[in-house]
């Protein structure tokens, strides 16, 4: 019985207040350049995508038609590009100092070609401690399936929102 009790012990108060006392003084690395913090990996990683995999809708409600995608693309300038960035631009000041990273969407070819319920799901509701905002108080519902069609077909824009990605 002996080892049990121990096991309890070390389980239900030894190990809670260990995880307490990291946290309330100060040895979590909360700057952004610190190390990975114990489970953020967990949390911010597979949590994030099991649970938008879960709720994002299987189909776009909206088509990618020419006009969606380029209300889309001016959609993006007002509200994106301060972290998400322009064709052949650096990333701004605000995007390099952020972690996690926001993706640059221009750059890296892998990210943001999630199925657009996926890119519908992150921009309705944001990503917590991320630094990703959730726009539906922001945006109308057709407003942000535009953003996620826009998003979804960047790499084969027509020339209506490429103009508007252009433009100074
Ligand atoms: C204040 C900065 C900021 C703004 C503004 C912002 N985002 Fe983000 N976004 C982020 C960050 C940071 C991430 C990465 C989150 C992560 O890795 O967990 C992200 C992630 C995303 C993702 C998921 C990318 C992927 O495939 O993993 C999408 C989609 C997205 N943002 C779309 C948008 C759209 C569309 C807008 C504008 C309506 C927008 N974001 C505005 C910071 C921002």
């Amino acid at each position: 019985m002996k080892p049990f009790f121990l096991g309890m012990l070390i389980g239900w108060i030894v190990l809670p207040m260990a995880g307490f006392l990291y946290l309330r003084f100060g040895y979590v690395p909360v700057a952004v350049d610190g190390p990975i913090i114990p489970f953020e990996e967990l949390l911010a990683g597979t949590a994030v995508r099991a649970r938008v995999a879960r709720e994002a809708p299987a189909k776009a409600r909206l088509a990618a038609t020419e006009e969606n995608v380029t209300a889309g693309a001016r959609i993006y300038r007002e509200h994106c590009v301060e972290c998400h960035g322009l064709p052949g631009s650096t990333a701004t000041a605000a995007a390099k100092g952020m972690f996690p990273p926001p993706p640059q969407f221009f750059e890296q070819k892998v990210l943001g070609n999630e199925p657009v319920g996926q890119n519908y799901w992150i921009v309705a509701n944001g990503i917590r401690l991320s630094g990703m905002p959730g726009y539906k108080a922001a945006l109308r519902e057709e407003q942000l399936w535009q953003v996620s069609q826009f998003l979804a077909t960047r790499n084969e824009l027509p020339e209506s929102a490429a103009g508007i990605l252009r433009a100074k």
